[in-house]
C-alpha cells in the first residue's frame, strides 16, 4: 500500500499550509441540498470542501460546517472568484464577501483556499493581476490562508512574476483525469512547488461504462468511480469529487483500503495520448 490514508494531506511547498488529499465538490448542489450533501461528506469523514462564488451555496457550505460540530480548523474549504469589479476596491470587497458568507462576521473568520477561477477575466492580462491582488490582500490580512489558481496555463502562471508579491501560487486547480492529464502543466506545477487540485475527476460521471475502468475495478473489487479517485491520489493530486447522492458520497471515499499497480496504472495512463 502506498502510504495514503483517509488523513492524508498535501502540503504545498510553496504555502506549508497542508490540504487533505480528498475533498468534496459541490459545484450544481443548489441550497438546502448542498447543506445535506456537505453535512452526509462531513460525517462520512471528508474534511475539504471546495465551492465558489459562481455555484451560489458558499453560504450552504459554512452552515454546513457549522452544523456538522466539528471544529472549523479540522474542515479545509476552498472558494474562487472569477469576476472583477468596477475598481480594485470593488475586486476587495467581492473576495472578502465570500470569506463572510462561509466564515461569519467574526474578524478572525478565514477561507483555507482562495482561487481564482478563471484566467478569462474581463480585461485579461489586468483583470487578473487585479484579482490576484485582492487575494493578495486577503492572505496578507490572514483572511485567506493560502491562495492560488484554477484552470491556468503555464503561460498565465509565468504572467504572474510581473506583479505578484506571493509567487508561486499555492494550487492550481485544473481538470484532472485520465482523459486529461495535462502533462505540460502538471510537470511544470510539479517542478514550482504548486500543489494539483484536481476538477471533474469523475469525467463528470460519463465514463462510468468504460472498459478499461471496468476491468480494473473488477481486479480490485472496486467501481469505476473509486479507480478514477484513486487513479487521481496515485497521480499526486488533490481530488475532488462530486455528489449530493448519500450512497455515491460514501462509495467515493472508500478508496484508501486498495493500490492500484503500475500496469493498471499505466493502462489508465494510456487513455489520454495529449500532451
Ligand atoms: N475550477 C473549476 O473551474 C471547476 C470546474 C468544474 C468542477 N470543479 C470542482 O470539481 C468538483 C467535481 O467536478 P464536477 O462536479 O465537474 O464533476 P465530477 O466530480 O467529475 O462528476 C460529478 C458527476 O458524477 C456523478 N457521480 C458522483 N459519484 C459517482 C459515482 N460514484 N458513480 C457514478 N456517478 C457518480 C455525479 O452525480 P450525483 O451527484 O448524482 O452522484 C455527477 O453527475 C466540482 O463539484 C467543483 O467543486 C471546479
Amino acid at each position: 500500500m502506498s502510504g495514503l490514508f483517509s488523513t492524508s494531506t498535501t502540503t504545498p511547498e510553496s504555502s506549508n499550509i497542508p490540504i487533505p488529499v480528498l475533498g468534496f465538490g459541490v459545484y450544481q448542489i443548489p441550497g438546502d441540498k448542498c447543506i445535506a450533501a456537505c453535512k452526509t461528506a462531513l460525517e462520512t469523514g471528508y474534511r475539504q470542501i471546495d465551492t465558489a462564488q459562481l455555484y451560489r451555496n458558499e453560504e450552504q457550505v459554512g452552515t454546513a460546517i457549522r452544523q456538522s460540530g466539528i471544529k472549523r480548523s479540522d474542515v479545509f474549504v476552498t472558494t474562487k472568484q472569477g469576476l472583477r469589479g468596477d475598481t480594485p476596491d470593488d475586486t476587495y470587497r467581492l473576495t472578502s464577501e465570500s470569506v463572510r458568507r462561509i466564515a461569519g462576521e467574526e474578524a478572525d473568520a478565514y477561507v483555507d483556499l482562495f482561487l481564482i477561477h478563471t484566467p478569462y477575466i474581463r480585461g485579461e492580462a489586468e483583470g487578473r493581476k487585479e484579482v490576484w491582488q485582492a487575494l493578495e490582500q486577503l492572505f496578507y490580512e490572514g483572511k485567506a490562508r493560502s491562495i492560488g489558481v484554477s484552470n491556468y496555463s503555464i503561460d498565465h502562471i509565468e504572467e504572474m512574476k510581473e506583479y505578484a508579491t506571493i509567487w508561486p501560487p499555492h494550487v492550481n486547480q485544473i481538470e484532472l483525469h485520465p482523459w486529461s492529464q495535462q502533462r505540460s502543466v502538471t510537470a511544470y506545477c510539479k517542478h514550482q512547488g504548486i500543489a494539483l487540485q484536481a476538477y471533474s475527476p469523475l469525467v463528470e460521471g460519463t465514463k462510468m461504462d468504460d472498459i478499461v475502468l471496468r476491468k480494473i475495478g473488477d481486479k480490485y473489487a472496486k467501481t469505476p468511480a473509486q479507480v478514477l479517485i484513486r487513479y487521481g491520489l496515485q497521480k499526486g493530486w488533490i481530488v475532488l469529487p462530486k455528489s449530493e447522492n448519500p450512497h455515491r458520497i460514501g462509495e467515493n471515499y472508500g478508496v484508501f483500503d486498495f493500490e492500484i499497480d503500475e500496469r493498471s496504472m499505466k493502462e489508465l495512463n494510456e487513455l489520454d495520448d495529449t500532451s
